[in-house]
Order: C-alpha cells, then structure tokens, then sequence
C-alpha cells in the first residue's frame, strides 16, 4: 500500500509540473488526456491495477486512487477557466480575439471582415397569413373577430344551429365525439350563437379558427382545418347586403375582374340559403379538363344565407324585429385555390420549402 501512495503522490507531482506549462485549449487536452485517456490514462491504469488486489487491500486503495481523480479533475477544471477566451459576445456582436504564438490580441468588435451573424427568422404559417388577409378585409367594413372553444357541447354545434337530434342534416358534418354531449366543433358556425347570446344587435363578427372532421385525410380533405364564419344581425337587414359583402370581400381577395355567382343551397340555420362559386382562375372556364374546377369554370368557395328565424329565437333576438345573414368559408381551401396549391396536406407537413414561399418580403 505503501507503494501505490508513493506513486500517487508522484503522478500528483508530475501533474502539477505539466500544469505549470499549459498555454493553450490543445496544452489542456493533452495533459488530460494523459491521466484520463479511456486506454493509455495514468489515472486510468491504476484503476486497472486495483482490479487484481485482494479484496481487503482493495478498499485502501481505491480511497487513494479515487481522491487522486478527484483532485486532478478539479484541477483541470480550473485550469480551464484560467484558458484565455477565444470568443466572447457582447450584446450579439462578436469580440473576436486571436492567439498569435501565444499572445492574444483583440479584434475591435465593429471589424468589417468577420463573419456576420445569420440568424433563422421565422415566418408566420400561410393558413394564418390568409387568416390575416381576411381579417383585414372585414375589418376595413367595420367587423370584429371573435373566437370560440374548439371542443363543444351537441346544443352549440347543432341544436341551436335548428339541428334537431337525429336530423339527417347531421351526416354533412361527419363528427368526432368527445364524451357524452361533448364534441370537436365541425365548424365555426357554433360561435354565432355564443355571440348572439351574449350581444345585442347590431352584431358584425367574423370568427377564424379550427374546426374538426371525421375525415381521411387526401388531397382535399382534412380531419383539422381553419374555417371562418361571418355574421350580420340588425333591423332591416337583407340579402341584397349579403350579397353586396361577399362580393366586395371576394373582389378584395381574388381581384376586381372575379366573376362571381350566387347558387341556392341549404343549410338548416339559414333560410334562404346560397353557395357561392367563383370563376375559376386557372382556366377561366377554357380547359374542359381543368384539374380544378373540373371543367364547369366554376370553383365553389362559401356558404351562405339570411339566418334562419328559429336560430335568432334560440338566442332570444326577435325575429320580427332583427334579421341576420352568415357565411362560412374553409381557410385551406380557399387558400389553395388563390395560391395554386393542389395538395391540402402541404400545410401540414412542415416542409420549409413549402412555408418559406410565404414569407412576407
Ligand atoms: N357551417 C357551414 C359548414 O361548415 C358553412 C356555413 C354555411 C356557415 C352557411 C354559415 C352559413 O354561417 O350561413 O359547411
């Protein structure tokens, strides 16, 4: 035992005389790697050694071999700190210093010939900068954006929208259920009731936000995407209102020249109800292969209609006295078709050759 303290004392020494010299990062590495080092280590090879004591010699020595290490490393940690730096940042710029045989000199951190610093901005996603597009337009007429919860009760997403249970009206909006009465909003629609049971008229909203389908996902169809709905209520409101709205939002959005046409449709919280379709613009009706209007020059991008009378009773608005016509439009879709983008699941990806095109210049 004698011996191996002899030798620990010694390898100590030498340590110390090495340390003595260390100039340099590479100085530091090669001292520790010459009592560290995994195979050839002098710290390492005592532990070796120990592995062929008797047991009872055994606990003495790995006393000694371990105190040994310890020391060493801490050591070396501080030597470390003593290391003059080679980089350090004030306030995002760099102070660059450079080690000439051993003497260090400072860079002026204003030098024009470093590297500059490159840092990754993010861009916000397209679906929102369309979202955003959007919300400018109904702004600019005075509207407000509203928002609502993503998980809803069956009343919200339907009864109060004039879906009696059991109506077949239902399977248009194949749903996912949470539990009992709780479900993923199908669409936007159910933030009309919410806000018509907490305002009086005049109400003008539009609510953006993600909605929820029982869907495989392809090309056109996801189970999650963005809709946004609009809402008008006030006395003496009419379809020639809803129509004049649409029109100037979709010319905001598609151009001035946009044909635009309204077609009868249905829905069960509105009364009349319309779909409305724009010119298609990539072919302009010309291609009767068009892969995206299918030939008909037609392209169809919201719903529409005067909210049906039983909707505003729901919410205690006087049918009588108030009307009131809703929109609901997919964000995607819409998207898709402005931007010429024929794979809904892009969005999704997170491919940044995808998102990147979007950025704002
Ligand atoms: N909620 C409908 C859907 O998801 C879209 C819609 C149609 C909303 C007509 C409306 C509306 O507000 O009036 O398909």
């Amino acid at each position: 035992m004698a011996a191996l303290q002899d030798r620990v004392e010694g390898l100590r020494g030498d340590f110390e005389e090495r340390a003595r010299r260390i100039a340099s990062a590479k100085d530091l590495e090669d001292l520790r790697n010459l009592f560290f080092s995994r195979k050839k280590g002098l710290v390492t090879g005592l532990f070796e050694e120990m592995k062929s004591l008797a047991p009872e010699e055994k606990r003495e020595a790995g006393r000694l071999v371990n105190e040994l290490k310890d020391i060493l490393q801490g050591r070396l940690e501080e030597l470390e700190k003593g290391l003059p730096k080679k980089e350090i940042r004030v306030g995002g710029s760099v102070e660059a210093r450079s080690e000439v045989k051993g003497k260090t000199t400072l860079l002026s951190p204003d030098d024009l010939t470093l590297p500059g610093l490159r840092r990754y901005v993010g861009a916000p996603h397209p679906v929102i900068l369309f979202q955003q597009e959007i919300e400018s337009i109904f702004r600019g007429m005075g509207f407000t954006v509203e928002e609502g919860p993503e998980v809803e009760t069956d009343y919200y997403n339907f009864e109060a929208l004039n879906f009696p249970p059991h109506h077949p009206a239902r399977d248009q909006w194949d749903t996912l259920f949470i539990k009992g009465d709780l479900l993923l909003r199908t669409h936007t629609s159910p933030v009309q009731i919410r806000v018509m049971q907490r305002a009086k008229p005049p109400i003008r909203i539009i609510c953006p936000g993600r909605v929820f389908r029982h869907e495989t996902p392809d090309p056109t169809h996801l189970p999650m995407f963005y809709q946004v709905e609009g809402l008008v209520v006030d006395e003496g409101v009419t379809f020639a209102h809803l129509k004049g709205t649409l029109e100037h939002f979709i010319r905001a959005l598609f151009g001035e020249r946009i044909k635009v046409r309204f077609r009868p449709s249905f829905f069960p919280f509105t009364e009349p109800s319309a779909e409305v379709d724009i010119e298609c613009i990539v072919c302009g009706g010309r291609d009767a292969a068009c892969r995206v209007c299918g030939g008909t020059g037609w392209k169809e991008i919201l719903g529409s209609g005067m909210v049906h009378p039983q909707v505003l009773k729901n919410v205690s608005i006087d049918p009588e006295r108030y009307s009131g016509w809703a929109f609901g439009l997919g964000i995607e879709r819409t998207a898709m078709f402005s931007y010429g983008i024929s794979e809904m699941r892009h969005f999704y990806e997170n491919d940044l050759r995808f998102i990147r095109q979007f950025q704002l210049k």
